[in-house]
């Protein structure tokens, strides 16, 4: 694979493709935060209504950490997994009192509540602008076809060969955007089922099209 092609055919799709969503119109690293939490088991159309709501409510880090934690949970209502709700709520205190309100962008990132690997990588390369993996599910299925990947994606070990692969093909100049991509390219061409192959930008770089096997891919072996 031609790295520098692949990156510039997925960068000038995710230009002319991505979806106009609200966390996409700003870079406040708290709004990346709650938008990625809210995302982790909600799909992008239920999460927007309620992160517009949640922002309306607690528009500042300052906010939600001032808020009763009822009050949070109010707004969670519908979400559902409101632990979620409530490592939110507990590390955006921590942040205000430790970090002075400022969400870190260094190690520190990974001892905050709720904020596994994938949330820290989304909030470091989107917020920040920081070339760091940030690999779900989606991003596993995406690349496990590209790249030919049969290893079980349910285990953890698979994830962080995932992760250093993408560290070897980020765009070090658009590391939020490349992230982006990889995420709308798994929302919106390479689906579960029956993916868009002759749609997909980076067909052509696709190892599992190659073979015919993309939708073998990826190999999850634990429910
Ligand atoms: N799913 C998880 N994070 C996302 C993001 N930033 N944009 C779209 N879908 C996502």
């Amino acid at each position: 694979i031609n790295i520098a092609k692949f990156q510039g055919d997925l960068l000038k799709w995710y230009g002319e493709n991505k979806r106009d969503l609200p966390w996409r119109r700003e870079r406040d690293p708290y709004r990346i935060w709650v938008s990625e939490i809210m995302l982790q088991q909600t799909k992008v159309d239920t999460v927007i209504p309620y992160f517009e709501r949640f922002m309306s409510l607690f528009p500042t880090l300052d906010a939600l950490a001032d808020a009763e934690e009822e009050t949070v949970l109010k707004a969670w209502e519908g979400l559902g997994y409101y632990s979620r709700a409530r490592n939110l709520h507990q590390a955006v205190k921590e942040v205000k009192e430790s970090y002075n309100s400022k969400v870190p962008h260094t190690e520190e990132i990974h001892k905050l509540k709720g904020v596994g690997p994938y949330t820290a990588g989304a909030i470091l390369s989107i917020a920040y602008g920081i070339p760091a993996p940030a690999v779900d599910g989606n991003v596993m299925r995406v690349l496990s076809r590209i790249f030919l990947m049969k290893d079980d994606i349910s285990k953890v070990s698979t994830r962080k060969k995932f992760e250093a692969l993408v560290e070897e093909i980020i765009s070090q100049e658009q590391p939020s955007d490349f992230n982006q991509a990889l995420m709308e390219l798994g929302a919106l061409i390479c689906t579960p089922r029956s993916p868009s192959c002759l749609l997909c930008p980076v067909q052509a770089h696709c190892e599992a099209r190659e073979e015919g096997i993309q939708e073998q891919l990826p190999v999850k072996i634990k429910k």
